[in-house]
């Protein structure tokens, strides 16, 4: 008998919890804020996909988190939304308040358990006990679905983590979290404590276990698969893996690797798949963290085939060197979308099919430099089109800086010079500067426009497509007194894409600066404060 032989049908498979948190620990990643619209649309389109519960923030980290967990919670149509919360009633009743609206919500409460994490607020065991008793208790009278997680799980002493789950679990937590907070655990050492836990700990069998991994040794998806082998039934993971650190189990490579390997991990998840790839490119966007081009599953190299052999080998037949299909994933073959004569209805069938959705006047928006992009390019390829919208979605029309024209000299003889004219609150303001390049001119041109403090912390270009006519995409990272904004933006030219993106990052800090008082900021109120 082979191994798929043995299978068990599709529909008498486990069904196993996706649990995103790509808006939450995801977010947590040093420069990785998203803007109150952004998180509304990754929250829409996780919905979209099938994700079955949505951490969409911390709501007491600010009062930008409690809007955007509210916002999402109203607009949820199928995904339970979730908020994270501290072991204290304060937390806790302003999760309840953000996540109240939603149709299914869910309080996460957690607390560090191990030895390390309990040295901080310097709580006995006994202490933390009742702690966990008490928070857990409050949270289950707000809400009938709840979360509790043992920050630190994977290096906590086998016999408290059996006492303090139980205690949770009699408390009235539904699912219980078991985190490897420091991505320290192995794959054989992940199923082990999931067994341990469900075989020694009463009323285990009465609730969901989750596993939630990161990736410091590069373990995460292999430790969340072993954990589910074992018996967890919910997987907490991040779009493109981001996070923390080196990030989160990414939820694109564990969920394939259930569908793939199907033979060998029979589980089944309600994730549409053809999702995947436009997620991907949406979180890389917005984030400004690029995915790196050999990244499993969205990498921009994951299908592609360099070497000759390997091409031989796919173009007789596929499954040679491919164990998925790029549809899978909803990526589509690279092909000449469009061209210069292309009206509007095929850019809008062309946007769908790349899974946009664009109202009659954005897509008019995109339709007019869509125009302007295929006068300069030869050809337009489907990564012109996504940055295009990308970067129409950057450009919010009442963005208080503006780029209005922009000329640099640059070659072999200096000096490098920018002319530059910004509307500035609506008002036209121009300068010249010189720099050390074309793109330091330019910059130095926007800082004697606009005075500020924020300090240049990355400067990323990458090119969209192949060619020498290709669009670079731009992303920078600002920092200022704590608060961080990244901008990007595309554009054929590399200093205008360059000033885009400079100038889309100072909108988001300006933006931040009304919306955060000092202390309700996230940096001041981190989740392993308590
Ligand atoms: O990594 C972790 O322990 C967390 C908890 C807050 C669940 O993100
Ligand atoms: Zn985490």
């Amino acid at each position: 008998m082979t191994a798929q032989s043995a299978v068990s049908p599709k529909d008498k498979q486990p069904n196993v919890i996706i649990f995103d948190t790509t808006l939450r620990d995801g977010e947590q990643s040093p420069g990785a804020t998203m803007t109150h619209d952004e998180k509304l649309e990754i929250a829409s389109l996780l919905d979209e996909m099938g994700v079955d519960v949505i951490e969409a923030g911390f709501p007491i980290a600010s009062e930008g988190d409690f809007a955007a967990v509210a916002e999402i919670s109203k607009r949820a149509k199928n995904s339970t939304i979730c908020g994270l919360a501290r072991a204290n009633f304060k937390d806790i009743d302003r999760c309840w308040e953000a996540v109240k609206y939603a149709p299914s919500p869910r309080i996460h409460t957690f607390i560090g358990t191990s030895p390390l994490h309990r040295a901080i607020p310097n709580l006995t065991m006994d202490e933390m006990a009742i702690r966990i008793h008490d928070t857990v208790t409050h949270a289950r009278n707000l809400c009938d679905n709840v979360q509790w997680s043992a920050m630190d799980a994977t290096r906590t002493e086998h016999d408290y983590l059996c006492r303090v789950v139980e205690i949770a679990i009699k408390a009235g937590a539904t699912t219980i979290n078991i985190p490897d907070t420091v991505g320290y655990t192995a794959p054989r050492e992940s199923a082990d404590l999931i067994a341990m836990l469900l075989a020694r700990v009463p009323g285990a069998d009465t609730v969901v276990f989750a596993t939630h991994c990161h990736n410091d040794l590069g373990m995460a998806t292999a430790n969340a698969l072993a954990a589910v082998d074992a018996g967890a039934r919910q997987i907490e993971c991040t779009i493109n893996g981001l996070g923390e650190r080196a990030g989160n189990t990414a939820l694109e490579e564990v969920v394939m690797a259930m569908k793939v390997r199907n033979d060998i991990m029979p589980y089944q998840t309600r994730i549409d798949t053809t999702k995947i790839m436009n997620l991907s490119r949406r979180v890389a966007s917005v984030s400004g963290f690029a995915v790196q081009f050999n990244k499993a599953i969205v990498g921009k190299n994951a299908f592609l085939h360099e070497s000759g052999i390997h091409q031989d080998g796919v173009l007789k037949n596929v499954e040679t060197f491919e164990i998925m299909r790029p549809e899978d994933i909803g990526l589509h073959q690279k092909n000449i979308a469009m061209g210069k004569h292309s009206g509007r209805a095929a850019l809008r069938a062309k946007l769908k099919e790349l899974g946009y959705e664009l109202a009659d006047n954005q897509l008019n928006d995109v339709f007019v430099r869509f125009k302007a992009l295929a006068d300069r390019k030869k050809e337009v390829y489907d990564e012109d089109l996504i940055a295009l919208v990308a970067d129409e979605a950057t450009m919010e029309e009442h963005s208080h800086i503006q780029v209005k024209r922009l000329r640099v000299i640059c070659g072999t003889e200096g000096p490098r010079e920018a002319d530059l004219t910004l509307l500035i609150g609506g008002v036209e303001k121009s300068t010249e500067a010189t720099g050390d390049g074309p793109v330091d001119a330019a910059f130095n041109a926007v800082d004697m426009l606009f005075d500020h403090q924020a300090r240049l912390e990355v400067y990323q270009v990458h090119a969209v497509t192949e060619g020498t006519d290709a669009q670079a995409t731009v992303s920078v990272r600002l920092t200022e007194d704590g608060r961080i904004a990244t901008g990007q933006s595309a554009d054929t030219d590399t200093v205008v894409a360059s000033v885009k993106a400079y100038v889309n990052a100072l909108n988001k800090l300006i933006v931040r600066r009304q919306k955060s008082a000092p202390d309700s900021d996230v940096k001041s109120v981190s989740y392993k404060d308590r």
